[in-house]
């Protein structure tokens, strides 16, 4: 049997993407040069939610290495290998939080979400409403065919995100989760996917 055609070769630094994207209370968009410093208070006042799930804020960094890691992820966005968004709340211009487009495949329209919210910010709807906006951008002028959401089985507050836009757990992985720090005794994976933007809450959403 012969091979199949190639597949035509995405270039993803070709793909132009608008941003910001606009939700009732939000304004999402790529981190950028100069938001170094919102990053750094965000994270310090975040320090002990955060490093119990996410090993990046592990890592100690000083305001200058913040900057530093928003100018890469600007850099990343550019090449469309990582889409680091950042949440402001749109009346006061303030850093909310963070979410972003992962491990994507571009050839097959693949990503995955991830997200945090500050501490003084959490309860409030604010990630649901930006996970909500950012899958309506994956399934809409990205053309994602999957969108998957993967959390620790035990971060019910993150599977709550998930469960609230209707994405559908896929499965639990057991004894797999690589991102849990020695902290957390849990270390089975939760992963939920979305094939289409059907059923999410409706929300206002453009970008
Ligand atoms: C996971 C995480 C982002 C969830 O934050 P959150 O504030 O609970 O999520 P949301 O912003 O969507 O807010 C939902 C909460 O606001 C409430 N809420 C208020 N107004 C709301 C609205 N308009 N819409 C939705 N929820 C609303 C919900 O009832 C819910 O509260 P509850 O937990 O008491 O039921 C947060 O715990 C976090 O940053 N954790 C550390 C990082 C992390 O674990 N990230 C996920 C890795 S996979």
């Amino acid at each position: 049997m012969s091979d199949p055609l190639p597949r035509s070769r995405v270039k993803p630094i070709l793909l132009d993407l608008r941003f910001p994207i606009l939700t009732p209370r939000l304004l999402i968009r790529p981190a950028a040069p100069g938001d170094g410093p919102a990053l750094y208070a965000a994270k310090v006042e975040s320090l002990v939610e955060l490093r119990r799930w996410m090993p990046w804020a592990r890592v100690e960094m000083s305001v200058e290495e913040s900057e530093q890691s928003c100018r890469e992820a600007y850099l990343r966005c550019l090449a469309r290998e990582d889409l680091r968004l950042y949440l402001f709340d749109r009346e006061t211009r303030a850093l909310v939080g963070g979410s972003g487009l992962h491990r994507i495949d571009w050839e097959q329209r693949i990503f995955e979400i991830g997200y945090w919210v500050r501490k003084t910010r959490v309860g409030a709807g604010y990630v649901t409403e930006a996970v909500n906006a950012i899958a309506r951008y994956a399934f809409g002028p990205l053309e994602a065919k999957r969108v998957s959401i993967h959390c620790n089985a035990s971060n019910l507050k993150s599977r709550a995100v998930a469960e609230r836009l209707g994405f559908p757990l896929e499965g639990v992985l057991h004894n797999d989760d690589r991102a849990a720090g020695p902290e957390v005794s849990c270390r089975d994976h939760a992963i939920y996917a979305r094939t289409s933007s059907e059923g999410l809450p409706p929300l206002d959403v453009s970008w």
